[in-house]
């Protein structure tokens, strides 16, 4: 993907790079993604993976709000990583490019990944899927947001491009919508569970997340997996 503009303040310039407006927005985007984590499970000392982690939005909201536990942050971007690192010392930050997971067999308790999916080949973001189910513990869940048409704000992002492609000009980066029934498909060919989703606009649980959220969880068993 492409990173955008770098104002003159190398933190902001860091967060803008990752969409952040301002940094007020930045720490109240990663509050909120830690209260999605908790409303679906995260308890200290779980073994935590960020997938696309950028500079640290939701590490820094781990840090900042408490949680304690085992934090890994992959992403393709080293200057990303390096913020990372400066602002959470006791957390891993790892650079990968090959789609796969870092991490051992059955090892993970969650693994997420916020605006990245929505920047990938529905393929890579398969793959990535498959290795997930590899890391994670039985019973531990993938979490990704994900752009849909058929969320009103999310079409409009399509139609600017739309546009933007008509009049000439390029792509900013690429926007990459998914289905709620390629993701339940995609799930059942990996072996989860299947798939909870929660609409951007939906503030019921947890803040608004404006994209869609999926939860895939693995099985507990090879029972859970064969009986679906
Ligand atoms: C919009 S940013 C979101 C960052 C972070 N997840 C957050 O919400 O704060 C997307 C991130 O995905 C990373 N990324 C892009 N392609 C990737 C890939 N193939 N594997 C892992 N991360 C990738 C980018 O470098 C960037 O940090």
């Amino acid at each position: 993907m492409h990173l955008r503009r770098q104002p003159d303040d190398p933190r902001f310039a860091l967060a803008n790079a990752i969409g952040a407006e301002t940094m007020e927005q930045f720490h109240a985007q990663g509050d909120a993604h830690v209260a999605v984590l908790r409303y679906h499970g995260l308890e200290n000392g779980m073994n935590v993976y960020d997938l696309g982690c950028g500079c640290g939005r939701t590490a820094q909201a781990l840090q900042r709000l408490g949680w304690t536990g085992n934090y890994t942050g992959a992403d393709v971007v080293p200057e990303l990583l390096a913020e990372l690192a400066r602002q959470c010392p006791t957390y891993y930050a790892v650079l990968n490019y090959d789609r796969t997971i870092k991490a051992e067999n059955a090892s993970l308790d969650m693994l997420f990944n916020w605006s990245v999916f929505t920047h990938l080949l529905p393929a890579e973001s398969f793959l990535y899927m498959e290795d997930a189910f590899r890391a994670l513990k039985p019973g531990g869940k993938l979490l990704f947001s994900f752009l849909e048409l058929e969320e009103p704000e999310h079409d409009r992002v399509w139609r600017d491009e739309l546009a933007r492609l008509r009049n000439g000009h390029d792509a900013e980066q690429l926007d990459t919508f998914l289905h709620r029934d390629w993701i339940k498909r995609f799930a059942r060919e990996v072996g989860f569970a299947e798939p909870q989703f929660t609409s951007g606009t939906d503030g019921s649980n947890h803040p608004q997340f404006w994209q869609a959220i999926a939860v895939m969880q693995k099985p507990f068993t090879t029972h859970d997996f064969e009986a679906r």
